[in-house]
């Protein structure tokens, strides 16, 4: 991984060091040209740029400024250059004098100066270059002599006069003219370096007859504007240069033209001005003054010279051909090495990034393992609280078994205790009413008022019971609440009378609103026997009713002894109480009244609250609203039990006889009076007493509450349905006992529906309807088969009850084949005659078709009440022959039995009387 990194790393520091060696140094040269308008000067500029492009090291940037011959341009020119940052100064002053202070003021600057062609008249300059401008004038005065054969007469045509190339070229010339005593320069004229006006002064010259055999122009160009006037003016006088360039105009064609005899060769310099300047720039050694060389060429020469010349400028051109090949080249290089720059950038990043990535990965297989890890221990975990959690859940199921069992039995034996206790409240009033001493009387009142208090407990104990399972239904009144708070308060005055309090009750002149009076009657019970309990004698207790934004708000009042703030919150906690410090009232009650008068008022809509001071007294308060919400209505006017809507669709039908079984009495009669506006009722208290009715005349349907005192409902449901002659009977059973399993037995009985108290008397209605109808529609398809039950309608109750029993001893050995009517005449401790006789005359069947007829009507009854095969059912029925069984059955009901059910329980509703 590191040695990965590695390479990208040095490709990256080589790209860069390579980046690093293109970075040039900046030089800038300022060149100050005293004219830019000929040949040789252009010829300079040529130079200079060729050989600045020599130096690849350096960026070199030339500013080149003309001052087109005039010396303040020249001097302004300098200055802008200073002003503008160079490095160095180039200069070609045009004349010595006027230049000297700028130059020497910019050398003093401290910016190297070199001084190119034409001098200046002072020594502060950093470098000069340029040829020797004697020597050029001396070469100048040996190629006259030779053309003159050292005899004749000369017209001079200076340069700027003053300029040193100027001067320099006329005291050479002169030097060497000296040797010759019959050459002399006739006449000295200036042609300031320019062709028009070495034309135009030598023109003034030629104009008048001249003997002039040879003029020396100090440039080429002036010996070109001499030429033109000579041969205006038809003359051919030697004419000799200084520059010898090789261009069109220069020197080396003017003489192979023949315009003139000779030159003088005065290199511009141009390239060593610029090496000289670098080597300045860069502190490498360097000539102070760099003479070029100098010759002079004549005819003779001129031709070689200009081959030669062409040659290298040919020889140039194709170099800087190649130069500017190599500029495209060094572009496409440094254009290559940006690329690779970039290239080795992307593989670099492209490497990091793979690094990254592998770290990455590294890093999360590593963070996954430790995730693995910890998921196999949260699994664990997980596993581990699963297990507790079922634990739990299962011990919870067990403790809410545990739990239902016990509330179960608590409401089964609150059930009970209250029936007991009623049964003992009824004689004891009885006795209470006759018993005149007083004594005895009073230990009576005592037993009674204990007993009252337990019936009470019981049932608020069976009340709260209903309320915890939401069994407790809100069934309201529509009515006047005052007429209802003025019958409870009256109804406590005797008690209150006993303690010597004054109860007051203060209400509206009338309110009528919803409420359930017997939930309502518990809430007031509770709240004024507390306030009695609790209140001394001469006390003061006071019921208030008030109506207010659509609530009726009921409050209890009383100046007892009040409640300790501290035990405010727990009051309405189950079996707690808060006057429990009072030794007197500690054998009172169990408290749990306050609790369940709560939730009373809370069915209602409402919320009981109290307010308390001790030695100051409490006051109880709830507000319920006027009118219920509509779902929780059991009738909108006048008594509960009236007609209503639903009510009036169920056709009355007084054919029919519902036996209703129920201890309680109030209950019975609301039953009655209930299902007596459909249907005739019968009553029974217990289940042994309702026995006795069903086997007198058979009711079409039995409602029976289940805990009972002498046989209860399940007990009374078993018999009813194990007995052939009554088994067809449905039976709803009737219960405060809300618990799944004691549904199941009920079902398992064959209990036809279970309704839980309290029940909605419109579906009680309507399935006591529905399941007499189902049963009628059965008997209509049995009909035809005529069932003894039915066959012994009309005979005496005591023949009847004997039929019964025959039956009753046949059902008990119907699984044995070998029971005959010896056996049921021994039974029934009858001679074998006589019971054969009695059978006869009763049902008209011979005692064998009676028994076999019993048997068969049990398989009926198997078959379609058990999901059991027939063979099963014909062995249960005491036929060991299946086929003799079915072809029996088949003789006596019509069908095969395989297809009996089928063919009866067609129908759905029967369907339902069978499941
Ligand atoms: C060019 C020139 C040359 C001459 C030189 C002298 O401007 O006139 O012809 O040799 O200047 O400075």
């Amino acid at each position: 991984m590191k040695r990965l990194l590695l390479l990208p790393l040095v490709l990256f520091f080589l790209a860069c060091s390579n980046q690093d060696s293109q970075r040039q140094k900046k030089i800038v040269i300022g060149f100050s040209q005293c004219t830019t308008g000929d040949d040789w000067r252009m010829t300079m500029h040529e130079e200079m740029l060729r050989e600045m492009s020599l130096y690849r090291d350096y960026d070199i940037s030339l500013i080149i400024k003309d001052a087109q011959d005039d010396n303040e341009r020249q001097i302004q020119d300098i200055k802008e250059l200073v002003a503008a940052g160079i490095d160095l100064l180039i200069v070609s002053p045009n004349e010595a004098d006027p230049l000297t202070p700028i130059v020497e003021q910019v050398y003093e600057q401290g910016i190297p100066v070199i001084v190119i062609d034409r001098k200046i008249n002072s020594e502060k300059f950093t470098a000069y270059v340029g040829a020797n401008n004697l020597l050029t004038g001396k070469e100048a005065g040996r190629l006259a002599a030779e053309l003159l054969n050292g005899k004749g007469k000369i017209l001079e045509i200076t340069g700027l006069t003053g300029s040193t190339p100027a001067i320099e070229r006329s005291k050479g010339f002169r030097d060497i003219l000296s040797q010759y005593p019959d050459i002399t320069i006739e006449q000295v004229l200036e042609g300031a370096w320019l062709i028009e006006e070495a034309q135009r002064i030598t023109d003034s010259v030629f104009a008048h007859p001249t003997d002039i055999d040879l003029v020396f122009a100090h440039n080429d160009p002036m010996a070109y504007g001499v030429y033109r006037s000579a041969s205006k003016h038809g003359l051919s006088p030697y004419i000799i240069g200084v520059d010898g360039l090789n261009t069109p105009r220069g020197g080396l064609n003017n003489i192979l033209n023949g315009y003139v005899s000779g030159t003088v060769l005065y290199p511009t310099g141009g390239d060593k001005a610029i090496q000289i300047a670098i080597n300045i720039l860069s502190e490498k050694p360097y000539d102070r003054f760099n003479y070029l060389k100098t010759a002079k060429i004549d005819p003779t020469h001129a031709r070689t010279l200009k081959l030669q010349s062409d040659q290298i400028q040919e020889q140039q051109a194709k170099i800087d051909l190649q130069r500017e090949y190599m500029g495209e080249m060094d572009y496409l290089i440094n254009k290559q090495k940006n690329f690779l720059f970039l290239l080795v950038l992307i593989v670099l990043l492209l490497i990091l990034l793979v690094g990254l990535i592998i770290y990455f990965l590294n890093k999360k297989n590593h963070i996954n393992k430790i995730l693995d890890a910890k998921n196999k221990t949260i699994e664990q975990q997980n596993k581990k609280i699963t297990q507790q959690r079922d634990e739990v859940v299962r011990v919870l199921k067990i403790a809410e078994e545990a739990t239902e069992m016990k509330l179960r039995f608590f409401t089964n034996i609150s059930h009970e205790f209250r029936t007991s206790l009623s049964l003992i409240s009824l004689p004891i009033n009885d006795l209470v009413a006759s018993e005149e001493k007083v004594i005895e009387k009073d230990k009576l009142l005592s037993i009674q008022k204990n007993t009252n208090r337990l019936i009470r407990l019981a049932e608020e104990i069976l009340d709260f019971r209903k309320i915890d399972t939401h069994k407790y239904q809100l069934n309201t009144i529509h009515a006047d609440m005052v007429k209802f708070m003025t019958e409870v308060v009256t109804a406590f005055q005797p008690k209150a009378d006993r303690k010597r309090i004054h109860l007051h009750l203060h209400v509206p002149g009338s309110l009528v609103a919803d409420f359930d009076p017997t939930i309502m009657e518990k809430v007031m019970f509770n709240l004024l026997s507390n306030a009695i309990k609790y209140t001394q004698q001469e006390g003061e207790i006071m019921v208030n009713v008030v109506l207010s934004n659509s609530r009726v708000t009921i409050s209890v009042e009383d100046n007892g002894i009040g409640i300790p703030e501290h035990q405010i919150p727990y009051i309405f906690d189950i079996f707690h109480r808060a006057h429990a410090n009072l030794h007197q009232q500690e054998e009172e009650g169990m408290g749990i009244g306050l609790s369940l008068t709560k939730e009373l008022v809370h069915i209602h809509h409402g919320m009981l609250k109290v307010k308390s001071q001790v030695g100051q007294g409490t006051t109880f308060y709830f507000s319920i609203p006027q009118i219920q919400p509509k779902a929780m209505k059991a009738a909108t006017h006048g008594e509960a039990g009236e007609l209503s809507e639903s009510d009036a669709q169920i056709k009355a039908d007084k054919s029919k006889t519902v036996l209703i079984v129920e201890d309680n009495e109030e209950l019975l009669e609301i039953l009655a009076s209930t299902i007596g506006q459909y249907f005739e009722v019968r009553t029974a208290s217990n289940g042994k007493k309702a026995l006795e009715i069903i086997a007198l005349k058979q009711p079409h349907l039995v409602i029976s509450d289940i805990c009972m005192p002498a046989m209860d409902g399940i007990e009374l449901c078993a018999e009813i349905k194990k007995n052939p002659l009554t088994f067809q009977i449905p039976v709803i059973l009737l219960t405060a006992i809300d618990a799944q399993q004691s549904k199941i037995n009920s079902f398992n009985i064959g209990a036809d529906e279970y309704l839980t108290k309290p029940f909605n008397k419109h579906v009680l209605i309507s399935r006591a309807k529905n399941l007499m109808e189902s049963r009628e529609k059965l008997k209509l398809s049995l009909g035809k088969y005529q069932f003894l039950s039915d066959s012994l309608k009309d005979i005496e109750q005591a023949d009847q009850e004997f039929v019964q029993q025959c039956i009753s001893i046949i059902h008990q050995h119907i699984s044995d084949e070998s029971f005959h009517l010896d056996h049921l005449a021994d039974a029934m401790s009858m001679s074998r005659s006589s019971l054969y006789r009695k059978i006869k005359k009763l049902t008209d069947m011979r005692g064998v078709d009676f028994i076999k007829k019993v048997r068969l009507q049990y398989a009926a009854k198997l078959l379609l009440n058990e999901d059991i095969g027939v063979n099963e059912v014909a062995w249960l029925c005491g036929f060991s022959d299946v086929k003799y069984f079915s072809k029996c059955f088949a003789r006596e009901f019509e069908h095969n039995p395989s297809k009996f059910k089928n063919a009866i329980l067609s129908a759905k509703d029967i369907q339902d009387f069978v499941s």
